[in-house]
């Protein structure tokens, strides 16, 4: 496609329990970006309920978009190209983003694209100031999703390792719940864990002793479970809350560092990046960032609200896809199962 003037992108984001609108502006890069999170409606179900989680995507999304227009001062006319999480996620959720994407873009007569929610975690640290330079290693751990990927550049990712069964974030979930701690998970046992003496009990560091790059989460998750059972755990025994969040966030954490040090032997990339919800952990920023002044590689992330869903990394992503041409027919469709492998290089 032969842009004409500067492009700006909407980006829409969808997926699961967060509404994201971003505007991503071609010369002057992220000029706004909103957020609704339905964390709070879920918590009384303790967890994402997909078809309410549509509906209320229904609701908040345009006037998400209204706020980011006036916040940014520019008109819907303004708007060149729209981008939209396309999958994987919820098929619902997605579908809404997709409904509205699409008929946005075609009442204002602009190319839409459909945008791979992991390769927005992906590219969500290049949106920084200092961004990471190409080739590196990316750390995506977010709720659905644990993997290690080689990227060359934007597009050509190589799938080095991914969980098993649970995703690092979906760990989180369910310990919280198991402690008592409700939803959303993660940041709940993260602040506990700051309390807690991860020492007071042992914790396995899953598949650690033998070679690879793969993940699993669930044998973790059963061994809290027994432990919390053999120590008669209650939610009142805040202390034993306490110790238990620290041992399983530090056990979930060296894990995932022992898996990126050999990512980063086995590539010899000077660089890792780490996004996706789970990178929100501040302990596990921390860690990589040690290793990484240790290892002598450089360690890159994006802000914490932009390590969770948002629409600036759709935005982002949906504007080197839009700007290397690619755009779709007008046909609403959303891919809940969508292998990031399969995105070609741009
Ligand atoms: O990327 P994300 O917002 O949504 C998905 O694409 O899944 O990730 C959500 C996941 C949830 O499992 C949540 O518990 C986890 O990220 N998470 C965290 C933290 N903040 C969010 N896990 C550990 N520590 C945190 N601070
Ligand atoms: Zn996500």
């Amino acid at each position: 496609m032969n842009w004409s003037r500067a492009l700006l992108v909407l980006g829409i984001e969808t997926s699961c329990d967060e509404t994201g609108v971003a505007l991503y502006d071609e010369t002057g890069g992220l000029v706004a970006h909103a957020l609704y999170s339905q964390a709070e409606i879920h918590a009384e179900y303790g967890g994402v309920v997909p078809e309410i989680a549509s509906r209320d995507h229904v609701r908040k999304l345009i006037p998400l978009l209204d706020q980011c227009l006036e916040d940014s001062g520019r008109s819907r006319d303004e708007i060149s190209a729209l981008a939209y999480t396309s999958g994987p996620g919820l098929i619902g959720a997605l579908l809404v983003g997709a409904s509205v994407g699409r008929s946005l873009a075609l009442s204002l007569g602009i190319p839409a694209v459909g945008v791979h929610h992991m390769e927005g975690h992906l590219l969500a640290p290049l949106l920084e100031e200092n961004p990471p330079e190409f080739p590196f290693v990316a750390l995506l751990v977010s709720g659905g999703h644990t993997m290690l990927v080689e990227v060359e550049r934007i597009g050509s990712y190589r799938l080095l390792g991914e969980t098993l069964d649970d995703a690092a974030g979906e760990a989180f979930d369910k310990t919280a719940k198991l402690l008592g701690l409700g939803y959303p998970g993660g940041p709940r046992v993260a602040a506990a864990a700051t309390q807690g003496d991860a020492s007071r009990f042992s914790f396995p560091r899953p598949m650690t002793d033998r070679p690879g790059l793969d993940f699993s989460f669930s044998g973790l998750k059963t061994h809290t479970r027994t432990l919390w059972e053999n120590e008669s755990g209650s939610a009142d025994d805040e202390q034993l809350v306490n110790d238990i969040a620290a041992g399983f966030q530090q056990a979930v954490v060296d894990t995932l560092a022992i898996k990126c040090r050999r990512a980063m032997q086995q590539t010899g990339y000077g660089t890792l990046i780490i996004s996706g919800g789970v990178g929100a952990n501040v302990a596990l920023r921390a860690a990589l960032k040690r290793d990484g002044e240790k290892h002598g590689w450089a360690v890159s992330y994006p802000r914490i609200e932009f390590c969770t869903d948002n629409g600036a990394m759709i935005a982002f992503a949906g504007y080197h896809r839009l700007k290397a041409g690619e755009h779709e027919a007008p046909v609403i469709s959303a891919r809940p199962r969508w292998p990031l492998e399969e995105l070609r290089a741009v």
